[in-house]
């Protein structure tokens, strides 16, 4: 397989809803059912289909739900693209603070973007939210995750959704 060109890293401050990428990466719970922020936006605008998919995950091989740091892609319903990549942030302080299940969602996601042979794949910055991960920090993680995974995607989209988490990204893309 011919050496992959590394992935070029776009900023965005938007809606991650609004995206036309092949993939949607979703900053989910473990139950797959649904939530608040980025989930619940996501669920919203793809609508019901997204949901019916996650239960039948439920139904067959994720019968307890998603483990923190895995990924695992549904149909993105409504939404301008094919696929939305579900994974499952660490919640800070209870995850004893382990950058490696955080790098792990990013890592997971784009292993099942290439699975599925998206070439351009949106992430929210995951965890900084509900679960309350510090953004500089989940900033770092995040980029230097993906610029250290081989992968055949050629875009990764970071859409920020305030000022404050995009100008942390900024920072960390130097
Ligand atoms: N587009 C892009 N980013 C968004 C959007 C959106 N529509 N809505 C929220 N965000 C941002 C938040 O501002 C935050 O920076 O996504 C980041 C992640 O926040 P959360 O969505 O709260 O996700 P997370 O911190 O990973 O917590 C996951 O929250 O919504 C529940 O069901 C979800 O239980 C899970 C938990």
């Amino acid at each position: 397989m011919r050496t992959p060109a590394p992935v070029t890293v776009t900023l965005v401050r938007g809606d991650i809803t609004l995206q036309s990428v092949d993939a949607i990466v979703n900053a989910a719970n473990s139950s797959l059912l649904g939530g608040g922020g980025v989930d619940g936006a996501i669920h919203r605008r793809g609508g019901p289909e997204i949901l019916a998919a996650c239960r039948e995950l439920r139904a067959s091989q994720y019968g307890k739900g998603l483990p923190t740091g895995q990924a695992v892609a549904t149909t993105a319903g409504k939404l301008d693209a094919r696929w939305v990549i579900h994974t499952v942030g660490p919640i800070y302080q209870v995850s004893g603070n382990d950058p490696s299940l955080l790098a792990s969602c990013y890592r997971e996601s784009l292993r099942v973007a290439d699975e599925l042979g998206a070439r351009t794949v949106a992430f929210p910055a995951i965890s900084t939210g509900v679960y309350r991960w510090p953004m500089d920090d989940a900033a770092r993680i995040a980029v230097e995750t993906v610029r250290n995974t081989p992968t055949a995607v050629e875009e990764v989209r970071f859409v920020l959704f305030d000022d404050r988490a995009y100008e942390a990204f900024v920072r960390q893309l130097g």
